[in-house]
């Protein structure tokens, strides 16, 4: 039987899931995977986490010094977040020749090539399925699962924190703060929120999975973003009385012309399977040039979906003989195209009215008008994003958001 020793950097929210997982099913895997997973040493200032989970305090080690130059550990499985200091403790184990295990997707977005070669120095791996849709296996899907396809397209609801806010304002009127509010106590919000309102997660998120997916480095600073801030009840009662949904979509493809990659809010027909992914649930949705079309969908976040997909990379990581790496993670990063096309609807306040109408003209922008008591609102067939935006900033909506 292979052994594997684990440190545990953090035991936090998923830190303590994973610890408890990995408890509850050594004797499992033992039997099915011939792998006897155990949790060797804990990287914790807060001694009451350890106490909490009756962890003898022998197994609290001092630093990553003794984590990396010890024999016992192979498996470094890190839950600090944040890129200070997980990036330096990481590209230590790996140099080390540990194999690393992180959800920490701001981590990957940002430092991605620099563990890559970290780990090619070790020759260790870094393994990261749960930074992706937490516990559903997108990540091993795309690398392992689709060698038959070229993927032309991705379509994620990739954060469970705007999510939850959006399902909860459209179900149940809530407003916008009470609901990230509950987000933050049921623990899926990020340390600092903004992170997920704002879209900056759901970047991360799709840096890594539509480089994964097409094999090419798409930089997370050259996703287009916005975030979930400005819709308002007037948005959502517009997409409930049009037969749409308002989710906060990653979008990738990738096209004739390259590739296009953004995060924006999008009204999603209420048809579509991923208009009924609802609360903190994730979904990928996946466009294979010979497959189809495939929906993974999932918890994507909190402490046991999270620590079910860092289990699940502890012990791939002991059984996968060929060393995984990613050649396409360079300093040359993708071009990705900015001036992708899509239809928009608009809202504006009736007095106005006239003077969209005008623009609209002015510009041979296809529209049709929507009759809403309150305001007045368009839906423009598409167009490229640069014309989008000079319409935007000449007419100044209310609310504006893309359709699917
Ligand atoms: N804040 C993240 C979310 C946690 O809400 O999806 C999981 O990555």
């Amino acid at each position: 039987m292979k052994h594997i020793g684990i440190a545990l950097l953090g035991l936090g929210v998923v830190g303590s899931g994973t610890y408890k997982i990995l408890q509850e099913k050594r004797e499992e895997i033992k039997k099915v995977y011939d792998v006897d997973a155990e949790v060797v040493c804990v990287l914790e200032r807060d001694l009451s986490k350890a106490d909490a989970l009756n962890i003898p305090r022998s197994m609290v080690w001092n630093g990553i010094e003794e984590v990396c130059a010890s024999d016992k550990v192979d498996v470094v499985a890190e839950f600090f977040g944040g890129t200070r200091p997980a990036k330096d403790f990481l590209a230590a184990a790996l140099r080390a020749g540990k194999n690393v295990v992180t959800s920490n997707k701001e981590l990957l977005a940002k430092h991605w090539k620099d563990l890559e070669e970290a780990g090619k120095e070790g020759n260790a791996c870094i393994f990261f399925e749960a930074s992706c849709v937490g516990g559903v296996p997108v990540i091993r899907a795309l690398e392992e699962s689709m060698q038959g396809n070229d993927i032309k397209e991705l379509y994620g609801i990739v954060n469970g924190t705007t999510n939850y806010i959006l399902s909860d304002m459209t179900l149940n009127g809530s407003d916008y703060q009470s609901v990230l509010k509950e987000c933050q106590r049921l623990g899926y919000a990020e340390a600092n929120p903004a992170a997920d309102v704002e879209g900056y997660d759901s970047t991360y998120k799709l840096s890594i999975l539509s480089s994964l997916a097409f094999r090419k480095h798409i930089d997370y600073t050259d996703i287009k973003r916005e975030g979930i801030t400005e819709i308002a009840q007037a948005d959502i009662a517009f997409a409930k009385e049009n037969g749409y949904v308002i989710k906060l979509l990653a979008i990738a493809k990738n096209g004739a012309d390259g590739v296009e990659a953004h995060v924006h809010p999008v009204l999603v027909p209420s048809g579509h399977l991923l208009a009924s992914v609802s609360g903190s649930f994730n979904a990928l949705y996946v466009v294979g040039d010979n497959v189809g079309e495939l929906m993974f969908y999932g918890r994507g976040a909190g402490m046991l979906p999270t620590g079910s997909a860092i289990v699940s990379d502890i012990i791939f990581s002991a059984t996968r003989e060929r060393k995984v790496r990613y050649p396409f993670i360079t300093s040359e990063n993708e071009k990705v195209l900015s001036d992708f096309q899509s239809a928009c609807y608009l809202r504006f306040d009736n007095k106005d009215k006239e003077s969209v109408i005008k623009a609209l003209n002015a510009k041979g922008v296809k529209y049709e008008e929507k009759a809403t008591g309150e305001f007045a609102a368009f839906v423009l067939s598409a167009i490229s994003e640069s014309l989008l935006q000079s319409i935007i900033e000449e007419t100044k909506p209310l609310g504006y958001i893309r359709l699917m």
